[in-house]
C-alpha cells in the first residue's frame, strides 16, 4: 500500500512544467485505431489512466513502441480484434472511446462497463444516442456493451445533455461514417477540440469544435500522422490553486493561459494576483483569502473537476463561501476529510457552504476519487502538521510526476510504501 506523507505549513515557490491533458489522451490514444497506419503522439502525461489505454491497444494487437516517457509510436496497421479485454475496460472510465473508435474502424465494438472515479450516476445514453442516430444497434450482455453496424450513416444528432465523453465517441465513429453528420448541443472543452484537431490531422474532415455545433463529413480512409497533445488543464489549475492556498508564489510553464481562463477570473476574485503569460501563468497571494460563490458548468464555465480544489482553498477565506456542484449527483464525499481537519462545511444535495476558519490541521486523510484526491494533497500542504493520505492510486490515475513537482517547489512530500497488515494466525 503506498501512501503520501506531507508536512504542511511551506508556501510553494519556483516554477512548474504541467503534463499533457489526461482526458484528450485518453480519446487520442483509442483514436489512433481510425487509421491502419503508424501515430506517434507526443506530450503524453504518464499517468496509469495513458497506461491502461496503452495496453488495450496493445491487446487489440496495435503496436506499441515508448520514445521516451512521453512519446508514443502506435502501429494499428495490425489489430483485427473489436473487443476490449474486461479487466483493462474496467480500470477507468475512459475505456468507453474504444467504442466509438472501433466502430468507426471496423463496424463493431465489444466494451465491458466503464470503472473510472465514483462521482454519482455515469449514463452512457447519450453515447448510445449517437451510435444508433449513425446506424448502429447496441445491446448488453454479461456487462460488456456491444455495438454494431454494417454501415455507418452520417446523420443529425441533438444531444440531450452536454456531455464530453459522447461528443467524443460520436466524432469517433462519424468520421468514418458516410455522408455529413451534424453534433447539435455539444461539449465544448479544450480536448474536445484537441480531438478534432488530431482527426484532422489524420485526414478525417471535423469542422466546429469548440462551438455548441460540430459538422463531420465522413472519410473512407485516414492516415497515421504525428501530433503534441495540449497541456493538462486541471493540472495547471491545481497547482494554481495550491500555490494562491500556501501562500507561494509559482511559475506555471508548458499551459494555455486561455483554457485556464475560468480558473484564472475566480482565483482573482479569491484574492490572488495571475500574472499571464504566452504560455505560463504566475500565481500567487499577499493578503487574506475572500470568499466566493461558484457553480460548475460545461466549458466555458467553471470545470467540475476543480470544485473540490477550490473547496478546500475557501476552507481558510475570510467569510462564507457556497459551491454549487452542476454537473455530478455525487461530489462532495471528500467534505468529510476536511471537515477532520478543522473546515466547516455543511453539504445539503448539490450545494456546499463554507464558513472559512484560520487554518486547516493535519491528519490521516483517504482519496475517494482522483481531484477530491488532489484537493487533500493541497489541504495537507497548507495545514499545520504531518498528514498522511491514502488511496494515492486514484490521484496517480491523473497527476504525472505530482511528488517530484511538488518537491521541485519546496514542498514537504514523500511516498512511502506500507506493507498490508498480515492476517493474523488465531483470532
Ligand atoms: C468527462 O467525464 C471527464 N472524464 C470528467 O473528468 C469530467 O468530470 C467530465 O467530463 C465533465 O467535465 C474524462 O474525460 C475521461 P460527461 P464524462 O459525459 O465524459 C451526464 C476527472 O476528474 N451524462 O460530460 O464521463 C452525466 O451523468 C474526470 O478527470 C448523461 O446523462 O462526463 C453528467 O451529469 C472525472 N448521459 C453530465 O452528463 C450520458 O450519456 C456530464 O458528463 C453521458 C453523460
Amino acid at each position: 500500500m503506498e501512501k503520501f506523507v506531507i508536512q504542511g505549513g511551506t508556501p510553494l515557490m519556483g516554477e512548474v512544467s504541467i503534463s499533457g491533458a489526461k482526458n484528450a489522451a485518453v480519446a487520442i490514444l483509442p483514436a489512433t485505431i481510425l487509421a491502419a497506419d503508424v501515430c506517434v503522439v507526443e506530450n503524453l502525461p504518464a499517468i496509469s489512466d495513458v497506461l491502461v489505454s496503452l495496453r488495450i491497444l496493445s491487446a487489440l494487437g496495435a503496436r506499441v513502441r515508448m520514445l521516451n516517457k512521453n512519446c508514443y509510436e502506435i502501429d494499428t496497421t495490425h489489430i483485427r480484434c473489436a473487443a476490449v479485454p474486461d479487466d483493462l475496460s474496467r480500470q477507468m472510465r475512459a475505456s468507453y472511446y474504444f467504442l466509438g473508435a472501433l466502430l468507426g474502424r471496423f463496424g463493431s465494438a465489444q466494451v465491458a462497463m466503464p470503472g473510472g472515479c465514483d462521482l454519482g450516476p455515469r449514463p452512457i445514453d447519450q453515447h448510445l444516442k449517437a451510435f444508433t442516430a449513425l446506424g448502429a444497434s447496441d445491446s448488453v450482455e454479461y456487462g460488456r456493451i456491444h455495438v454494431e453496424s454494417d454501415r455507418l450513416r452520417g446523420a443529425h444528432v441533438f444531444f440531450d445533455t452536454v456531455s464530453v465523453g459522447a461528443t467524443m465517441n460520436a466524432m469517433l465513429s462519424a468520421v468514418r461514417a458516410e455522408g455529413q453528420t451534424v453534433l447539435e448541443n455539444v461539449a465544448k472543452e479544450p480536448h474536445i477540440v484537441d480531438l478534432a484537431n488530431f482527426l484532422n490531422m489524420m485526414g478525417a474532415d471535423v469542422r466546429g469544435a469548440g462551438t455548441d455545433c460540430i459538422k463531420i463529413r465522413g472519410v473512407k480512409a485516414m492516415h497515421g500522422c504525428t501530433y503534441s497533445i495540449i497541456p493538462d488543464q486541471i493540472e495547471a489549475g491545481s497547482f494554481m490553486v495550491a500555490a494562491a492556498m500556501t501562500g507561494g508564489n509559482v511559475l506555471i510553464r508548458n499551459v494555455i493561459p486561455k483554457h485556464l481562463e475560468p480558473i484564472t477570473a475566480k482565483l482573482e476574485l479569491a484574492g490572488a494576483t495571475v500574472e499571464e503569460f504566452d504560455d505560463a501563468v504566475r500565481v500567487y497571494r499577499n493578503g487574506d483569502l475572500l470568499p466566493l460563490k461558484i457553480k460548475t458548468m460545461p466549458h466555458p464555465g467553471f470545470p467540475t473537476d476543480m470544485q473540490p480544489l477550490m473547496t478546500v482553498l475557501l476552507t481558510i477565506a475570510r467569510g462564507t463561501s457556497i459551491i454549487t456542484e452542476g454537473i455530478w449527483e455525487n461530489r462532495f464525499r471528500y467534505v468529510d476529510e476536511l471537515v477532520r481537519m478543522g473546515a466547516n462545511i455543511q453539504v445539503d444535495g448539490q450545494v456546499a457552504v463554507i464558513e472559512g476558519v484560520p487554518e486547516l490541521l493535519a491528519a490521516p486523510l483517504r482519496a475517494s476519487d482522483l481531484r477530491a484526491g488532489a484537493a487533500l494533497v493541497v489541504a495537507a500542504l497548507s495545514a499545520s502538521g504531518t498528514s498522511e493520505i491514502e488511496e494515492i492510486a486514484h490521484i496517480e490515475r491523473g497527476y504525472e510526476n505530482l511528488v517530484g513537482k511538488l518537491q521541485g517547489l519546496g514542498a514537504n512530500v514523500r511516498r512511502i510504501s506500507v506493507p498490508a497488515p498480515s492476517m493474523p494466525q488465531a483470532l
